[in-house]
């Protein structure tokens, strides 16, 4: 499984924090966001990775990591997302990289406290399709919002006014080569997005889309109070002792 970190996207939610580089720069606690997601797929056994960047700090980000000798990798693959088209854009730019591959699809501002392995282990062992990780949180309304049936996901909405449950979509996605093929029709949303939330809505419709509920914490960094979440949770990880995430 190949693993997509996607880090495009203009961060203008932190103004002005973002107007001089780019949001997966800015540090959560002892290091730049960027290095979470790296250092999760890297633990979780994922190697081949390709980073998604845009904007105008794109070079930072082969400043910062090189070929990712940091993180035990040998090579890393870069590629550019031109303007702001949204999560489901940003992962068309991956079609080449993948190469049939199933595909681990990360957003550069997610964190998560424990390793990821058994998801991926998971989607392994699925033989196509899609699965979504879950996450119980207080406030739904600001992110994708799944509605379960015992195993089944029943629906998904992007960000509802009323959401139908507290379980959010995580910021991690597991697809098989097909997602390419769901890629090609999807129309621009409301807030003029390609919408991850659609990808996922296209595999429950087809009936191939699993989830996982994730253990341990999880945030974004793309908010104020997010990022300061993302900070103080890193740092009462560093404060038990512990190096992950
Ligand atoms: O954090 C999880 C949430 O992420 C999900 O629950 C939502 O369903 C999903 O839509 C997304 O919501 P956000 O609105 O918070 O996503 P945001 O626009 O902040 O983008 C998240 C990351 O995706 C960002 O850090 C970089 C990448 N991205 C985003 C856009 C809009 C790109 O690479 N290119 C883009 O054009």
């Amino acid at each position: 499984m190949k693993g997509v970190i996607l880090a495009g996207g203009l961060g203008t939610r932190l103004n002005p924090l973002t107007k001089v580089t780019n949001k997966h720069l800015l540090p959560v606690y002892d290091r730049p966001m960027i290095h979470y997601p790296v250092r999760t797929l890297v633990e979780a056994g994922i190697r081949d990775l390709l980073l998604v960047t845009g904007g105008n700090n794109a070079g930072d980000f082969l400043r910062l990591l090189g070929n990712g000798s940091e993180f035990g990798l040998k090579h890393l693959n870069y590629t550019y997302q031109a303007g702001e088209g949204g999560i489901a854009d940003a992962l068309k730019l991956a079609e080449h990289f993948a190469d049939g591959e199933k595909v681990c699809v990360f957003l550069g501002d997610n964190l998560v406290e424990r390793s990821i392995r058994r998801e991926v282990e998971a989607f392994q062992r699925q033989p196509s399709g899609a699965r979504i990780l879950l996450k119980e949180v207080p406030d739904p309304e600001r992110f994708g919002v799944a509605e379960v049936e015992g195993d089944r996901v029943r629906r998904i909405e992007e960000k509802p006014a009323h959401p139908r449950s507290r379980l959010a979509v995580v910021g991690i996605y597991f697809y098989d080569a097909k997602v390419f093929e769901i890629l090609r029709p999807l129309e621009p949303s409301a807030r003029g997005e390609l919408e991850i939330t659609d990808v996922n809505n296209a595999y429950l419709r087809a009936g191939v889309l699993t989830y996982g509920v994730l253990e341990g914490w999880w945030t974004d960094a793309g908010t104020f109070p997010s990022l300061l979440r993302a900070n103080t949770l890193v740092a009462a990880a560093r404060d038990r002792g512990e190096s992950f995430p």
